[in-house]
């Protein structure tokens, strides 16, 4: 019992790192870090579901949506930062977990972050190949549909199953494979894909404010339901439109955030991760947080809000400025967005199977380094077949809000161990401390809690399944292994 709740301290887990020689190899720099958490951010949530907040949530306020999730993950990256910086171990809130409020909640967030990272990774794939898939059709190039999806489809609304009589996701398992095959065989290499790739991103979301700003025309603010053309349209219900609506909105492009967190994973591979883990989280979110905010705005800007509920709302806008070539172009840049996202979605989920390993909470297999590579081998390829089989059969509509209240959650609780660790370690060397705390650390795990009681009910339900399974593996399995400590 009492192991349950015994943390580890940040001298040992240091100590740990310090005397690994033969470990996970520095080799990242503060840009590669930036470059990470901009890879794992722009994806999904701005290429697809911006489009569904404007025209479900919250108009030409899902700019406002934009900034209020940007609030919330703010206040939780600066929470990360500090820990990151004092405890810079591969792990994220796992790690910091097990050094601020014990073995037991530490299990629970690193059976949590299954569901952000894991889960994340199959839901963006399956995006992935639905873009793939789409644009090989603009070449006139056609893959069946019995290798482009699952075998099943989820109608959220009834909860029911359905077979669809196709075989399986082939592209979706394709990327996963190839992104986990780069993975294993080095975090360096994977950092410079990584790094062109986000250029990529980054040049096409940048050409699409650029070109779209001058055109954008407030009388697109005009629909039926918003005849005055107001920002913030009148309230049809509840997360219908109206500050509600806007509320409602953070909380489905919450996901256009997820990810900034995965830099932190990467802290034992940074070269000097005292000094740039902050800056790799802080900046990353900072950037991303800005070019959301504009996109938005352009996109509401050129296209009435109600004609967004699409799966590519960004080409949509761009087909109302005439300029032919540039459809193309964003396709190719979200197919490049994706891609980097399952990457180091990836790569942040086999770092946290390797600490929980090390810990002895997972087989030992887990926490083993190739001699050559000095990457965790193993784990990055066992995660990448079991998450390629996830996204090769399951359908989307399950997942994507199971990731979203999953990384909420993890949020929560590095909050309040950030708290927990200035109040029974406060002499404990801390490069970075997040200002404010008193008020940041509380305003983080509330905002976040808050978001997690915007989702809907069968979330929450398969939330506390997961769990409830999670905490029998614990008692079952990992608190019975012995704890090398
Ligand atoms: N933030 C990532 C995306 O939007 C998960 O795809």
């Amino acid at each position: 019992m009492n192991k349950m709740w015994a943390c580890k301290s940040v001298e040992l887990l240091r100590a740990e790192v310090d005397g690994n020689e033969r470990g996970l190899k520095r080799s990242l720099g503060v840009w590669n870090l930036i470059a990470l958490g901009i890879g794992c951010i722009i994806g999904a949530g701005i290429f697809v579901l911006s489009g569904h907040a404007a025209a479900n949530n919250a108009g030409p306020a899902v700019v406002l949506s934009f900034i209020a999730g940007a609030i919330v993950c703010v206040f939780a990256g600066l929470c990360y930062a500090e820990l990151a910086s004092s405890v810079p171990v591969a792990g994220s809130a796992y790690t910091y977990a097990y050094a601020s409020l014990g073995q037991f909640i530490a299990w629970i967030i690193g059976w949590d972050l299954i569901l952000e990272y894991a889960l994340g990774a199959t839901t963006v794939a399956i995006g992935w190949s639905g873009y793939v898939v789409s644009f090989l059709k603009n070449l006139g190039i056609y893959i069946p549909a019995v290798l482009t999806q699952g075998p099943w489809s989820f109608n959220a609304a009834t909860g029911e199953w359905i077979s669809t009589g196709n075989i399986v996701n082939l592209p979706a398992v394709l990327i996963v494979l190839v992104t986990s095959w780069l993975l294993a065989i080095g975090t360096r290499e994977s950092a410079q894909v990584n790094a062109v790739i986000v250029a990529v991103k980054l040049a096409v979301v940048l050409l699409f404010i650029a070109l779209g700003w001058s055109a954008v025309d407030h009388a697109n603010w005009i629909t039926a339901a918003n005849p005055e053309g107001s920002f913030v349209p009148p309230e049809d219900s509840f997360g219908n439109f109206g500050w509600g609506g806007v509320l409602t909105g953070a909380g489905v492009v919450f996901f256009a955030y997820i990810g900034f967190d995965a830099v932190s994973c990467a802290a034992q591979e940074a070269k000097n991760p005292q000094r740039d883990m902050p800056r790799g989280i802080i900046g990353s979110l900072l950037i991303c947080s800005v070019l959301y905010a504009l996109v938005a705005y352009v996109l509401t800007g050129l296209v009435p809000y109600d004609k967004l509920n699409v799966p590519d709302p960004i080409a949509i806008a761009i087909d109302t400025l005439g300029m032919n070539w540039l459809a193309p172009l964003v396709k190719l840049g979200a197919i490049a967005g994706l891609t980097t996202v399952v990457l180091v979605l990836l790569l942040a989920q086999a770092r946290i199977f390797y600490s929980m390993s090390r810990d002895g909470m997972l087989p030992t297999m887990f926490s083993d380094v190739h001699q050559r590579f000095r990457t965790p081998f193993k784990t990055t390829l066992i995660t990448g077949v079991l998450v390629a089989l996830l996204a090769g059969l399951m359908p989307m509509g399950l997942v994507g809000e199971l990731v979203s209240i999953g990384t909420l959650f993890a949020f929560v609780i590095v909050c309040l161990g950030v708290l927990a660790l200035r109040k029974t370690r406060p002499d404990m060397h801390r490069p970075f401390r997040t200002p404010l705390i008193w008020f940041i650390a509380p305003a983080g795990a509330l905002s976040a809690f808050g978001l997690m009681l915007g989702l809907p009910l069968d979330t929450w339900i398969r939330l506390g399944v997961w769990m409830a399974i999670g905490i029998v593996v614990y008692f079952v399995y990992s608190a019975r292994r012995p704890t090398p400590l």
